[in-house]
């Protein structure tokens, strides 16, 4: 559906029964175009070292509270063999963001030993942050077929009111990394977070018109949530109040629906930080995928982005049960054994060969 900014405005500023109205729409609309089922990505939270320094996130390179990890191989591959077996279809591997050679080469040969312990079933998704073009060409050819690497906002001023202004930090580069990952072939995940300090409505519908423009296949959004060791945090005065960031989050996840209808939608974590149901709540709005933590239990207090991250203590097993569970009173089936790709990449890749 074409609407233009004012509109999308407009939209995401709805409350009561206009609102409950727009939800309904983009429930409509995801039910029509992409179906009922909701696929998982077991996540894996590999690393959480980090070179970058962005002000909102808990384990930036400057928080000397983190204690830094870097799961071993076989902890790594413990957590995509139980995805595997659990029929979740596809693993995404998560850290911090480094660009040394030996972190590239490490995550190339993760890639390799993933695809060979699951006789090549098990679809990857990465999401280490901006490398370079040469880089991500290697991933995708060592079993990679998905890159998620949010934006955070796309208005250039509050990019640097969220990261510190450098070339470490470079909104250009961002941008350019998107690029680099569409050219190699890729399907492209990315988002913003919503609520932000500085953040206006004019920012969020101007991110959902940048989504749209750069044709992406997959998005992840959820709510800003301060988290104390960062320097973002003096800003906490600013911000709207936690279930307006969540309420604010679900119009986003809406419009996008309704912007572009066929392609995949995260329900993000962080929704759940607010409310217990968050994610499911997000199911029943539009999005039609799911992320489960598979990330060792032992690592978890470590990977706190923001803070009241949900599930710390639940294992796997436990993960997996209770999104069951949660899923089906949400009324969504879950697409086990399958990959779940986007029908935009489907469609815009084959467009391409038509
Ligand atoms: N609140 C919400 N989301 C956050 N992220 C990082 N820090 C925070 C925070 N404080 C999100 C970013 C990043 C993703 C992995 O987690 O959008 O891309
Ligand atoms: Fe690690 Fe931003 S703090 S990528």
């Amino acid at each position: 559906m074409a609407l233009d900014k004012q509109e999308i405005i407009q939209l995401l500023r709805t409350k009561g029964e206009e609102r409950t109205s727009l939800l309904k729409r983009s429930q409509e609309t995801k039910l029509n175009e992409v179906g009922n089922k909701v696929y998982f990505r077991g996540l894996i939270e590999f690393s959480n070292v980090c070179a970058k320094d962005c002000l909102y996130c808990g384990i930036r390179k400057g928080n000397e509270k983190v204690i830094r990890y870097d799961a071993k191989d076989e902890e790594i591959l413990n957590a995509s063999r139980f995805a595997w077996e659990n029929n979740f279809a596809s693993v995404v591997l998560q850290s911090g963001e480094l660009s040394s050679p030996a972190f590239v080469k490490r995550v190339d040969s993760l890639l390799k030993k993933i695809k060979k312990l699951s006789s090549n079933e098990l679809g990857i998704t990465l999401s280490c942050g901006e490398q370079s073009r040469e880089t991500y060409k290697r991933w995708f050819e060592s079993g990679a077929h998905r890159y998620l690497l949010r934006i955070e906002s796309t208005n250039r001023e509050l990019y640097y009111k969220i990261h510190p202004n450098n070339q470490t930090h470079s909104f250009d580069k961002r941008v350019e990394a998107l690029g680099f990952l569409k050219e190699t072939g890729y399907q492209v995940g990315t988002g913003v977070m919503i609520g932000l300090p500085f953040q206006t409505y004019e920012h969020l519908a101007d991110d959902l018109l940048f989504f749209k423009k750069l044709d992406i296949d997959m998005c992840g959004m959820g709510p800003y949530l301060e988290h104390e060791d960062t320097p973002l945090y003096q800003y906490r005065h600013l911000l709207q109040t936690k279930q307006e960031r969540f309420d604010l989050a679900l119009n986003m996840i809406a419009v996008l629906r309704l912007l572009m209808p066929d392609i995949n939608i995260a329900a993000a974590t962080a929704l759940q930080a607010i409310d217990p149901a968050g994610r499911e709540k997000a199911l029943a709005v539009g999005a039609n995928v799911i992320m489960p933590n598979l990330t060792p239990t032992a690592y978890r207090e470590e990977y706190q982005l923001y803070e009241n991250k949900p599930c710390l203590d639940e294992d796997a097993e436990l993960c997996r049960n209770c999104l069951e569970a949660r899923i089906h009173v949400a009324g969504a089936e879950i697409g086990y054994g399958e990959w779940g790709d986007s029908k935009h990449f489907s469609r815009r890749t084959q467009e391409k060969k038509d």
